[in-house]
């Protein structure tokens, strides 16, 4: 087998994986939540009968529904880690390799940017971010892997979302959260650029940036694995060249770069 077979082999053995696990995943976060309202129930039990119970009986009994909760939400904390990391692979592994073909870049970037934007508003409501767009004007349809494009597109407008509410809450009223976009041929290139300005990053979070599961967001809101599979969308499967420069607290600019193929 080739390596590209082999890999897509792979992708497809991991996403069937991935999906089997997400189910009784599921069960075990829903019941575990199920058990933490049980035992909120059972806390109120004892505190009604409290009189009919020795002193030290009840003491044990409250410390033993202290400890199953603490070890229920350990439970839901680390479910829902695993649940994250589960989405990250289906995401990562796509059954169908895509293919190269004409595609109106302007649009295809503008569709997703907006829907990481929407996607991002519903769960943060009354957040805004503006959005400056630059679009090249006339430009031709170009031969790129649409589904690849567009998910490094949400890939980065993800970040860049998350970097600029990240950066609003500790903000004073002067900060205006903004993303610049831009897409333009040149030189034989389509260059599109994503630029925030968010917290931008430390040289520790530049130098991993690409390392999967490398993340600096809580628990359920990062997976580590957006940079990497961006970075294979653009310098494998386009030979192009994803770039970045980001100064600490002022914010972050990516650019990807990809030859037009004639
Ligand atoms: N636009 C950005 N501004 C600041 N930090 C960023 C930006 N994009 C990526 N990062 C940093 O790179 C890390 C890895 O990104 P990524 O691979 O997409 O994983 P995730 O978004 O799941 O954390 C992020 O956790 C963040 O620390
Ligand atoms: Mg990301």
């Amino acid at each position: 087998m080739k390596k590209q077979e082999k890999l897509a082999s792979l992708g497809i053995l991991s996403a069937g994986i991935a999906h089997e696990i997400q189910n009784p995943l599921n069960f075990v976060i829903n019941f575990s939540k199920m058990s933490d309202k049980l035992l909120k129930d059972l806390t109120e039990i004892v505190e009604d009968n409290e009189d009919k119970l020795q002193a030290d009986d009840r003491e044990e009994m409250e410390d033993i529904v202290a400890d199953l909760k603490e070890n229920m939400a350990k439970i839901v904390e680390h479910g829902e880690r695993a649940i994250s990391i589960i989405q990250g692979i289906l995401l990562v592994s796509r059954g169908k390799e895509g293919e190269f073909m004409p595609t109106d870049i302007a649009k295809l970037v503008k569709e997703y940017i907006w829907l990481s934007y929407h996607a991002m508003r519903a769960n943060h409501k009354g957040f805004n971010i503006s959005i400056h767009e630059q679009y090249q004007d006339g430009l031709p349809r170009l031969m790129v892997i649409p589904q690849d494009l567009s998910r490094a597109v949400l890939n980065l407008m993800n970040n860049a979302c998350y970097s600029v509410w990240k950066k609003a809450q500790t903000a004073n009223e002067d900060y205006h959260p903004e993303v610049c976009v831009s897409v333009e041929a040149k030189d034989g290139q389509l260059v599109i650029t994503l630029k925030d300005n968010g917290d931008g990053m430390t040289n520790e979070v530049k130098q991993r940036l690409y390392d999967n599961f490398f993340t600096t967001k809580p628990v359920g809101q990062g997976t580590g694995l957006g940079m990497g599979i961006t970075r294979e969308i653009i310098e494998d499967r386009h030979d192009g060249k994803l770039t970045f420069e980001s100064e600490e607290g002022q914010g972050a600019t990516f650019t990807m770069t990809i030859p037009i193929r004639k």
